[in-house]
């Protein structure tokens, strides 16, 4: 099914700001201190957008990150504005590094994005160092039962893709990684809701304006509302328990 990518829509930037997610840059940073994560570490930022979370590492810690999206306009934006790093095209499930690569991946909010999450945490996991983090901020399901019901929807959104905890839980440890910390952070996504009906007046007109008034919204919204969304932060350490 061809998709249309409302991250690319000059709507979702107003109102989710450069960083297009919950939170802007608390999970990050919180993230950063959980890993111990210093300037010589090697970082992947998979699914970067504009490229927020990569100049951050840089300018507030000296962490070189790079970036990894699909959309060729984002990766432009963030090439535009964080002339200091890489950024290459490429997606989660067909990571364009070879193994033992990176100290750190994070995924803030892409996850929920990617056709195939087996495949994307076995990527993930080939480029990860030994004892390497895969960090995840993403939206997951209290009901998740209903999220089959998005199948047909022909826009790509994170709340497309709600996660199911449990069976998340089961493919990381499948895949080879422990979970190190869980927090849930529903808090974030409901500000960020408060604020999107505060400006365009319902989420219905918003997703009308990022999605270019696709007729599906309608069908989309009631799905995602009986799904009772949320939002986490999943922490986890590729390998055996064993390392230091
Ligand atoms: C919610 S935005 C988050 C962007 C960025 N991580 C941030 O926090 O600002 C989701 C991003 O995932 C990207 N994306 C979509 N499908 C992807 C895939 N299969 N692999 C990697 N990234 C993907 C989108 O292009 C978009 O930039």
């Amino acid at each position: 099914m061809k998709c249309y990518n409302a991250y690319e829509n000059g709507n979702m930037k107003e109102i989710l700001g450069e960083t297009l997610r919950p939170g802007g840059f608390s999970l990050t940073d919180k993230s950063v201190q959980f890993c111990r994560l210093e300037p010589k570490d090697a970082v992947l930022d998979l699914g970067c957008g504009m490229g927020a979370t990569v100049g951050h590492l840089y300018l507030r810690y000296r962490i070189k990150a790079v970036g990894v999206d699909p959309s060729e306009k984002l990766i432009g934006y963030a090439k535009e504005k964080y002339g200091f790093a890489d950024f290459v095209i490429g997606t989660g499930e067909n990571i364009p590094f070879s193994e033992d690569s990176f100290n750190c991946v994070f995924s803030e909010c892409t996850l929920s994005l990617m056709e195939d999450t087996d495949a994307a945490l076995k990527e993930i996991f080939r480029v990860l160092k030994r004892g390497g983090w895969l960090v995840i901020s993403d939206v997951y399901a209290k009901n998740p039962g209903l999220v089959k019901g998005m199948g047909g929807i022909p826009f790509n959104t994170s709340m497309r893709g709600l996660h199911d905890l449990k069976y998340l839980e089961e493919q990381l440890k499948i895949a080879g990684f422990n979970i190190m910390h869980f927090e849930d952070c529903s808090g974030l996504l409901k500000s960020l809701m408060a604020q999107v009906v505060f400006s365009y007046g319902s989420m219905g007109a918003f997703w009308n304006k990022v999605t270019d008034n696709c007729e599906d919204v309608c069908k989309f919204q009631e799905i995602l509302k009986a799904c009772k969304p949320g939002y986490f932060l999943m922490i986890t350490r590729k390998g055996d328990s064993d390392y230091e």
